[in-house]
This record gives C-alpha cells, sequence and structure tokens, in this order.
C-alpha cells in the first residue's frame, strides 16, 4: 500500500507564533556554545522577578486540601467574587458573566470562537499580540487589521479603523498596555473606540492583561468602565501582573447590555462546559492574589522603570533606530530603517548571540521595519545586549543598506 503523508487541515496554513517561533534558530545559535542574551520571552520568572509568597501557598494549601479534581466550568466562587470586587473597583458596570480560564489565551480563543463565523472579521490592533490572529486563522475568519499609529505613541488610528469596519465586522480587540508596543491608550481614544463599537454594534475585547504594569504613575482606565451598556469581554489574568504564567490562571468579564449579550453568553458558556474547567489547585491564589498587598509590584515596577529608560535611551542614541518610549508592560518596539527585520533579527541572533523578535510577527504598517524588545532582563545584561545591538546594527546597515536604498 502506498504510504501517503498527513495532510494538516487547511486552518493551520497561517498559524506562526513569532515569540516562539525565533526559538528554533536562537536554540541552534547557543548549541554552538555562543554566550546568548534573551530579549524575547515575556516571562517575569525568567528573570529577577518573583509571585508574591501566598500565592503559591494557597496553591499548596489547595492541593493539600485534595481540591485536585475538576473545578466549577467558570471558575471557583471565591475566584470569581474576586474578580468581580476588582472589576468594580475599576469602575465597571453592568457585569453579566466572570468566567475563569486557563490563562487569558483561553478566554480569548473561546469568546472569539463564540462569536465570529468563517468569513466575518475581527479589527486586529496591528502591532499586536500574535494569538489573536492565529486564532482568526484557526476560525477562517478573515484579517481585519487595524494600525496603532506610531507617530502618535500608538495610540489607535481611530480613522483607520473607521475606515476598515464593514457589514462583516463583529468585534474589535484592544490590548491596553499593549503588546508589543507598551503604549497605554488615552482615554479620549477609548471613548471613541466605545463610540464605534455602539454605533455598528461590535463587541470589544479589551485585553487588560498588563493593567496593573504603568509606569510614570500614568492610571489605567478599563473601556469596560467607559459606558455601561456597550458588549465588551474584559481580559485579565495572573501571569504578568502576578509573575505566574505557568499557573496558567486567566479570566473574561462580560460586560454591557443583558439583553444584547444573553445569547452569546450562553454561547460562550456551552463551551466552558464542554472543556470541564481551568486547572484548579490554582484558582485558589485569585483572591490571594487580588486581594493582597500587591508589594511585589512596587519593587517589580521599580526595576522595570529603570531598565525602560535604559532601552528607549540606548535605543534612541543608535543612528537609524528611534524608540517610542513605553508607558506599560515590558516591552519596547523600536523601529529600524532596514529593508527587513526578520532578516536583520536572524543575522542578530547569529552575529551577537542577542535574541529579539522580529517585529513581522507582530503585524506592523508595510514598508517599516520593527524589533520587539522585552526588558525584563538584568540592567547589566540589557545594556550589554543594546551594546552588541548598536555595533551590529552598524555593520549591518553598511552589508544591506537601509530601507530607502
Ligand atoms: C496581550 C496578551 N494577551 C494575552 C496573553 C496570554 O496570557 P496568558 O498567559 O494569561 O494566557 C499575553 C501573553 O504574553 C499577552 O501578551
Amino acid at each position: 500500500m502506498a504510504i501517503s503523508a498527513i495532510k494538516p487541515a487547511v486552518r493551520t496554513n497561517n498559524i506562526t507564533y513569532a515569540v516562539r517561533d525565533i526559538v528554533v534558530l536562537a536554540n541552534e545559535v547557543a548549541k554552538s556554545g555562543k554566550e546568548m542574551l534573551y530579549l524575547n520571552i515575556g516571562d517575569p520568572n525568567l528573570y529577577d522577578f518573583a509571585p508574591p509568597k501566598n500565592m503559591v501557598e494557597a496553591t499548596y494549601e489547595a492541593m493539600l486540601k485534595n481540591k485536585n479534581g475538576y473545578a466549577p466550568s467558570s471558575g471557583i466562587k471565591s475566584a470569581v467574587d474576586a474578580i468581580a470586587v476588582e472589576a468594580e473597583q475599576k469602575g465597571i458596570q453592568n457585569i453579566q458573566d466572570i468566567f475563569v480560564t486557563t490563562g487569558a489565551s483561553e478566554a480569548i480563543e473561546i469568546c472569539l470562537t463564540a462569536l465570529v463565523n468563517e468569513g466575518e472579521n475581527v479589527l486586529t490592533p496591528t502591532p499586536g499580540y500574535p494569538l489573536y490572529t492565529a486564532i482568526q486563522s484557526k476560525l477562517q475568519a478573515y484579517e481585519n487589521p487595524y494600525y496603532l499609529d506610531e507617530a502618535n505613541g500608538w495610540q489607535p488610528d481611530i480613522e483607520d479603523i473607521k475606515s476598515k469596519i464593514n457589514d462583516k465586522t463583529r468585534a474589535i480587540i484592544l490590548i491596553n498596555p499593549n503588546n508589543p508596543t507598551g503604549s497605554n491608550c488615552d482615554t479620549e481614544i477609548l471613548e471613541q473606540v466605545v463610540e464605534l463599537a455602539v454605533k455598528h454594534n461590535l463587541v470589544i475585547f479589551a485585553d487588560e492583561i498588563y493593567d496593573k504594569l504603568l509606569f510614570d504613575a500614568k492610571q489605567h482606565v478599563s473601556i469596560a468602565a467607559l459606558n455601561k451598556d456597550v458588549s465588551c469581554v474584559t481580559f485579565g489574568g495572573l501571569s504578568k501582573n502576578y509573575m505566574v504564567p505557568g499557573f496558567r490562571i486567566g479570566w473574561g468579564i462580560i460586560s454591557g447590555d443583558k439583553a444584547v449579550l444573553k445569547d452569546y453568553i450562553e454561547a460562550i458558556n456551552k463551551i466552558l462546559r464542554a472543556r470541564l474547567s481551568a486547572n484548579h489547585p490554582e484558582q485558589y491564589a485569585i483572591p490571594v492574589a487580588l486581594g493582597g498587598d500587591h508589594s511585589h509590584l512596587t519593587e517589580a515596577m521599580e526595576k522595570l522603570h529603570l531598565r525602560r529608560d535604559l532601552t528607549v535611551e540606548m535605543m534612541n542614541a543608535i543612528d537609524g533606530i528611534s524608540c517610542v518610549k513605553p508607558e506599560g508592560a515590558f516591552y519596547a518596539f523600536p523601529k529600524l530603517n532596514i529593508k527587513n527585520d526578520n532578516h536583520f533579527v536572524s543575522e542578530l541572533i547569529k552575529s551577537t548571540g542577542v535574541v529579539v523578535v522580529p517585529g513581522t510577527g507582530f503585524g506592523q504598517v508595510p514598508g517599516t521595519s520593527h524589533i520587539r524588545i522585552v526588558f525584563l532582563p538584568q540592567y547589566e545584561v540589557l545594556e550589554k545586549a543594546y551594546k552588541n545591538i548598536g555595533t551590529f546594527y552598524k555593520e549591518y546597515v553598511d552589508k544591506y543598506g537601509t530601507a530607502e536604498d
């Protein structure tokens, strides 16, 4: 019998995840014995950050008390209650449902799956977090990217959003603070997004997973808090604010008009029930985290503040690179005056061992090139990496030219 290759489903063709895809090359280079400087993974635990101890204790205690079975599909009551209290404190009214998931990633996947049919589209921030594009590929939705305006501190470009809405548009994603740019949305911009969502009956997917990681005394505004009737799912989780991405705990908060949301909420709950539950013992860390003193953040933000400033200063000092100052999260997205950031990053890794992610992996205005830097590593590591990038950048441009050449 002839053996033929197993054909994967077409829906997987366009699934990429630049953050991990680049690791294949980095691993190869590391094998050669080269010193590697990793500025590519948004996992605080790989660097000098740790979660509040009582979260780990609460999880361990839950395990000892044999909370090792399935949890309720929407999450344990004490966790859902704690999420509700925090959402109300942020001004979110008309909360219709809250559910705990295996990371915010699962909440995002479930909420998109419950909403979007083949051929429909979701306005997706560009640059933005690649999971959204990957899920939409899987759902065979067609991509509808809208741009963040680099010249305006990476704020969403409202005119671009307006021009991209069509009769198949079902939702708009807002990542605030943003990965990969570190921008924090201005309230006026959020208000304009709400207005468009109400006018066109769009669901707002508000990814606020970095909402406690803000610099310069900036305040985070939840878009759901601006209008009690707009249909909104706010995504949050423990991965970034509480530094336990390995717990895989996230959540969704649905707010808006009850009658409008009724069928959608039931569709989400059908999927939640079908997948049984999120990780159970780790859910006991949620009330402890949200109700805690958050002193771990003071320490973390002090370190991140210095690292953010170093990043902006050293990137902007390189002739041909410009970097918008991040206002939150732990990412910077400098612009490079080169032709192809995929090629640049491959050569950078091979030549210097510095690992960053090419801008292409997050989407960007065609003809522009960027790199995403994670500034979680220690100050000295960043300093060394940026010196290497500076030296390499000059050699690279001498050899391959600038974007204009
Ligand atoms: C914007 C954004 N949303 C969601 C996630 C995934 O979060 P979780 O670990 O809770 O699945 C990430 C992870 O990097 C992210 O950057």
